[in-house]
């Protein structure tokens, strides 16, 4: 049977979706820890004075490990419990170098040109054109003039397929390079590399780049 599959693209409805799946345990109890340190290493090239913003930063998978490496991590993430768990882990942890906002209405609250880098996995993908547009225009507006980025911007198996659907709601969108590229120079974020990398059976694409002046 067809699926009937429909876009969503309003914050509040997308919030509840989210919420639910990650309740419903998706995306939990993996370990906290880099899912790929040699792009991070490679294309984000994290300083110790670096502020790094990560955008659809879950419970703090890579946020926690980012903080041991810049001076400043700001997570930030649609869903409420994961935002709640990871601010509990870290103040357990006493982790004063890391904070945790709710996406979009506390990321508002940031001031402009405040963050050296932009990190974000496994989130634009789950992102409409027009949510994307948003999150995009919030980094441009957070990053400083040099501000560098790196994220894992959707992929295949095919560009243009819809891999998965939750309760009847987009939920993994694949794009082609071209497309991400047109999304990046609408947000005036220079794209400088595209990296293709096949991950078992999926490919992922890797943008990095600067914003421009
Ligand atoms: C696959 S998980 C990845 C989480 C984290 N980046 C990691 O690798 O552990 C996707 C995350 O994106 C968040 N998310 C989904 N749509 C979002 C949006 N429009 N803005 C911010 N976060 C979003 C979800 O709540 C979830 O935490």
């Amino acid at each position: 049977m067809e699926k009937s599959i429909k876009p969503i693209t309003d914050f509040t409805s997308l919030r509840k979706l989210w919420d639910e799946k990650i309740k419903d345990h998706y995306w939990r109890d993996r370990k906290y820890r880099f899912g790929h340190p040699d792009m991070v290493m490679k294309y984000l090239r994290p300083e110790l004075t670096d502020v790094l913003y990560e955008y659809g930063c879950g419970y703090g998978r890579e946020a926690f490990s980012f903080s041991t490496l810049v001076e400043k991590v700001v997570g930030a993430d649609i869903s409420p419990t994961n935002v709640k768990e990871a601010r509990s882990k870290a103040k357990a942890d006493g982790n004063s170098r890391i904070n945790f906002y709710l996406w979009p209405e506390e990321v508002e609250n940031l001031p402009d040109s405040s963050f050296d880098c932009a990190y974000s996995y496994a989130t634009f993908q789950h992102c409409e054109d027009v949510v994307a547009t948003k999150a995009l225009s919030d980094i441009r507006r957070l990053l400083k003039p040099s501000g560098r980025f790196l994220f894992q911007f959707g992929g295949g198996p095919e560009p243009d397929s819809v891999r998965g659907a939750f309760k009847g709601v987009y939920v993994d969108i694949a794009r082609s390079p071209s497309e991400v590229g047109v999304m990046l120079e609408t947000a005036q974020l220079t794209w400088e590399g595209l990296i293709r990398r096949e991950v078992g059976k999926f490919i992922q694409y890797w943008v990095f780049g600067s914003r421009e002046e």
